[in-house]
C-alpha cells in the first residue's frame, strides 16, 4: 500500500514540475484547475508522508504565484560557514595541516617510503592543490536547477534550514533562468554561490533612498540582505542585486557520475560553460602562492566595482575534501583568509553639521587625520542625533572609524577604552544661515526651511549639474563655489544665462574651459524631460519617481498644469502621497515656478508630446517590456533604458512569458537563447536603432 502511494507520490511531484516547466514556457498542458487538483493530491500525500518532502518537492518551491515565499526549505547539504583569519601563519598552519593530513594518510607514500611519518620530500611530492577565490561580501544563497531549469532559490539561513526565495531570486538579472545546453540539463544540480550588490548600484540606492526621505543602507552587504527579504518581488527587481557562483553541487542525472568532477577547480569550469557568472579565481600550490593573490587582490581591492572582504582558500580535491571533514561549523578543507580591517582609531575632533539641498541638517565628525587603506580620513558620517546618542561620542574622546570600500567612513564605536558621554544637544539653528530649524514629528532629522539659505542654494546648484541629473561636465563642486563666491548664480536658471565674460573672470576659467563649459550646457539643455525633472531637486523625488512622472505627463508644462491634483499624482504607479504631496508643494511655490521661467527662457527642452506622426511608435512601446542583453555599440545601457523608457516601454532584467521583446546586442548570453526559446521577438542593435529613429530620435 505505502508502495503504491510512494510510486504515485513520486509520478505526481514530476508530473507537477513538468507542468511548472511547461507554464513558465508559456506553454501549458492543463488548465489552472487541473493543475491545483494534482497539486492537492500531492499536499495530501505530503501531510501523510512529511518524511518524503525534499526541498524540490514542488509544494516547496515557488513557480510564479503558485506557491508560498519564504516558506523554510531543508538544504540536502548544510551551507556552511568558514574559519576566518587575518594572519599569515595561520594560513601557513592550514596548509601544512592539509599536507600533514594527506601525508599521513596516503597509502602510497606509506608504500613507497615504509615510514609511517613522511619526510618533506614525501610532502613536496603529493602537494595538493588550493583554490583562491575572491570573498565577495553578500549574501549566500543556494539555486537547484532541475533538468537545467531554475526551481528553486533559497537563503543560507541557520545553514541548516533557509528560506524559499525562489520568486526573489528570479529578478536577480545574471542569474539564469535556463542552463546553456549541456549533460546538465538532465538531473538535478544545485549550484551555491553569493547575491551582492555592485559599488555604483549600491550609492544608486542610496542616493535614492535620501531623496526618498529614508535611511541608506550601512553597506553593501545590509543593502542586499535587505533587498532579498522584500515581500513583493517587483521591489526586489528594482533593487540592482548581482550573483556569483562558487559552488557546484551534483545531486543525480549524469553530471553526478561524471568522474571529471574531481576537482573543485573542474567545478568551477563547467559552471561557465552553463552560463553561470563566475568571478576570477586563481590556483595554489602553497601557501606562498595563496598569500600571493591575496596581497595581489588586497592592492586591487579598490578598483573593483563590488566589495571583497578576503579570499577563500579551498583544498581542490573533493576526495582529500571529504576525508578531511569539518568541525560543527566549518569544513577543514577551507579557510577565508581576510583583509586587513579597514579600521583605525582617532581622536574625535569637534561634532559639526552638513545642510544638504533639501534643508536636512546631518551631524559628521570632524576627526584628528588617520591614514585607513592608503586613504587619509579627515571626516566621517555620523548619521542622524539618535546615532550620536548611541554611540556616545563627544569631542576630545577617541573613536573606532571604519572604511568599507568606497563607502563614507563611519564612526562605528568609542574606543574601547573610552568612556560613554553624556548628552548631545543638537544645534536648534542653521549652521549655514542661522534660521531657526525645524524637526517634522516623528523624524530624527532637523531641517533648515529657509529656501534661501546658502548651503541648501549650493546643493541644489551641484545636484542639478550632477551626473544622474542634467550631467553638466564641468559644473561640480569647484565651479559651484566659485560661482556662489562671485555672486554669479542663485539658482540653475542663471547659471545658463552667464556670459563668456563672466565666466572668463572667474579664476581658473581659461578660453578653452569657457568654451568646454558652454558646450557641456548647451547639450544639457536637450536632456530628457526626467533628468529635468530629478535635476529640479524636488524632495522626495529621487530618479524613479521623476522617470514616472515624466512618462506619464511627457512635458513640464503638463506636469505643472496637473500638480495641484495630488489625487492625480497619486494615481501613477510608484508615486505615494509623500511624493505626491511634496511635487504639489514644490510647483505651488512662486519661487520654483520664476526658476522654470528662467530655463525655458535659456531654451532648456521642457519634454515634448508625441506627434500624430510617432504617436503609432509611442504605442507600439507603451506596455511593451523589454529586456537588454549584452553590450551595445552606440550606448550605454542607461541610455538603452531611458530612450525604452521614454517611449513608454518597461525594462526588466530577465526574460520571462511576460517580455516582449529582447533587444540583443554583443555577448548575449543565455537571455538570448531563453527568448529564441520562448518565441520573443528578438531585435539586434540596428534594428532597435531602426524602431528608435522611427520614433524620432535623431541616432
Ligand atoms: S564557500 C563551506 N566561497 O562567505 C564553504 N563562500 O563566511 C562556505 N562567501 O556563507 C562557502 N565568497 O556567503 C565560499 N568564494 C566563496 C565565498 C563565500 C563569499 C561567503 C558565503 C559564506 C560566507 C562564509
Amino acid at each position: 500500500m505505502a508502495d503504491s502511494v510512494r510510486k504515485r507520490y513520486l509520478e505526481l511531484s514530476d508530473e507537477i514540475r513538468r507542468h511548472n516547466l511547461l507554464y513558465a514556457l508559456a506553454k501549458p498542458q492543463i488548465t489552472d484547475s487541473q493543475y491545483d487538483e494534482l497539486y492537492r493530491e500531492l499536499e495530501a500525500i505530503e501531510a501523510e508522508h512529511p518524511e518524503w518532502v525534499t526541498p524540490d518537492s514542488p509544494t516547496q518551491t515557488v513557480w510564479g504565484d503558485r506557491s508560498d515565499a519564504f516558506a523554510p526549505v531543508e538544504h540536502v547539504i548544510p551551507m556552511m560557514s568558514l574559519s576566518n583569519t587575518y594572519n599569515e601563519d595561520e594560513v601557513r598552519e592550514f596548509i601544512e595541516r592539509v599536507m600533514r593530513f594527506e601525508a599521513d594518510d596516503d597509502p602510497r607514500l606509506q608504500a613507497n617510503t615504509g615510514r609511517s611519518k613522511p619526510s618533506a620530500m614525501d610532502l613536496f611530492a603529493i602537494q595538493p592543490e588550493y583554490t583562491c577565490e575572491p570573498k565577495v561580501d553578500g549574501v549566500g544563497m543556494s539555486i537547484h536547477y532541475r533538468e537545467g531549469v531554475l526551481t528553486l532559490a533559497a537563503s543560507r539561513g541557520d545553514g541548516r534550514t533557509g528560506e524559499n526565495i525562489t520568486a526573489n531570486a528570479r529578478t536577480i538579472s545574471n542569474i539564469p533562468e535556463m542552463l546553456l545546453d549541456g549533460p546538465w540539463t538532465e538531473g538535478w544540480t544545485e549550484v551555491r554561490g553569493e547575491v551582492y550588490m555592485a559599488l555604483p548600484d549600491f550609492h544608486e540606492a542610496n542616493r535614492r533612498r535620501e531623496d526618498e526621505g529614508l535611511d541608506p543602507f550601512a553597506n553593501p552587504r545590509n543593502a542586499t540582505a535587505g533587498s532579498l527579504k522584500l515581500l513583493d518581488p517587483n521591489e526586489v527587481a528594482k533593487r540592482p542585486l548581482k550573483f556569483w557562483a562558487y559552488t557546484l553541487l551534483t545531486h543525480d542525472g549524469p553530471l553526478s557520475q561524471n568522474p571529471d568532477l574531481r576537482l573543485h577547480s573542474e567545478r568551477l569550469l563547467l559552471m561557465k560553460e552553463m552560463g553561470l557568472p563566475m568571478v576570477d579565481w586563481q590556483m595554489a600550490h602553497d601557501a606562498d602562492e595563496v598569500h600571493h593573490y591575496w596581497s595581489d587582490l588586497q592592492n586591487r581591492r579598490g578598483d573593483l566595482d563590488y566589495e571583497v572582504d578576503g579570499v577563500v582558500v579551498k583544498v581542490n580535491d573533493l576526495q582529500l575534501r571529504d576525508q578531511l571533514g569539518s568541525t560543527a561549523k566549518a569544513p577543514r578543507w577551507a579557510m577565508a583568509y581576510k583583509f586587513k580591517a579597514r579600521r583605525e582609531v582617532t581622536t574625535l575632533l569637534a561634532i559639526k553639521h552638513s545642510v544638504g539641498r533639501t534643508g536636512a541638517v546631518t551631524p559628521y565628525a570632524e576627526l584628528e587625520p588617520v591614514n585607513i587603506g592608503g586613504a587619509t580620513i579627515r571626516n566621517a558620517t555620523l548619521h542622524n542625533e539618535d546615532e550620536i546618542q548611541r554611540l556616545g561620542v563627544a569631542p576630545g574622546l577617541r573613536v573606532v572609524l571604519e572604511r568599507a570600500g568606497d563607502v563614507i567612513p563611519k564612526v562605528i564605536s568609542l574606543a574601547p577604552d573610552e568612556a560613554r558621554t553624556g548628552e548631545y544637544t543638537s544645534p536648534t539653528v542653521c549652521p549655514s544661515c542661522s534660521n531657526e530649524l525645524v524637526q517634522p514629528e516623528g523624524e530624527v532629522i532637523r531641517r533648515c526651511v529657509n529656501i534661501s539659505c546658502p548651503a541648501q542654494k549650493r546643493g541644489r546648484l551641484i545636484h542639478y549639474g550632477s551626473r544622474n541629473a542634467m550631467d553638466i561636465d564641468g559644473l561640480g563642486e569647484k565651479t559651484i563655489d566659485l560661482l556662489l563666491e562671485h555672486d554669479l548664480a542663485n539658482d540653475p536658471g542663471d547659471i545658463y544665462a552667464l556670459t563668456n565674460e563672466e565666466w572668463g573672470a572667474l579664476p581658473g576659467f581659461k578660453e578653452k574651459s569657457v568654451s568646454n563649459i558652454r558646450v557641456a550646457l548647451n547639450t544639457s539643455k536637450d536632456r530628457t524631460l526626467d533628468r529635468l525633472i530629478f535635476g529640479l531637486g524636488i524632495r522626495m523625488v529621487g530618479e524613479g519617481a521623476a522617470r514616472a512622472l515624466a512618462n506619464h505627463y511627457r512635458t513640464l508644462d503638463a506636469l505643472i498644469a496637473a500638480s495641484p491634483n495630488v489625487e492625480e499624482l497619486e494615481a501613477i504607479e510608484d508615486i505615494g502621497t509623500k511624493i505626491a504631496t511634496s511635487v504639489a508643494e514644490f510647483f505651488r511655490l512662486e519661487r520654483n515656478l520664476t526658476v522654470i521661467g528662467k530655463l525655458r527662457t535659456a531654451g532648456v527642452s521642457f519634454g515634448t508630446l508625441p506627434s500624430s506622426a510617432d504617436t503609432s511608435e509611442h504605442q507600439a512601446f507603451t506596455g511593451k517590456t523589454f529586456v537588454l542583453t549584452g553590450s551595445l555599440d552606440s550606448m550605454s545601457r542607461k541610455q538603452g533604458q531611458e530612450y525604452i523608457e521614454s517611449f513608454g516601454g518597461k525594462m526588466t532584467g530577465s526574460v520571462s512569458k511576460k517580455t516582449d521583446i529582447v533587444v540583443a546586442g554583443d555577448s548575449p548570453g543565455s537571455k538570448l537563447d531563453k527568448a529564441q526559446s520562448l518565441g520573443i521577438d528578438v531585435w539586434d542593435e540596428p534594428q532597435f536603432l531602426g524602431h528608435l529613429r522611427d520614433a524620432g530620435i535623431k541616432l
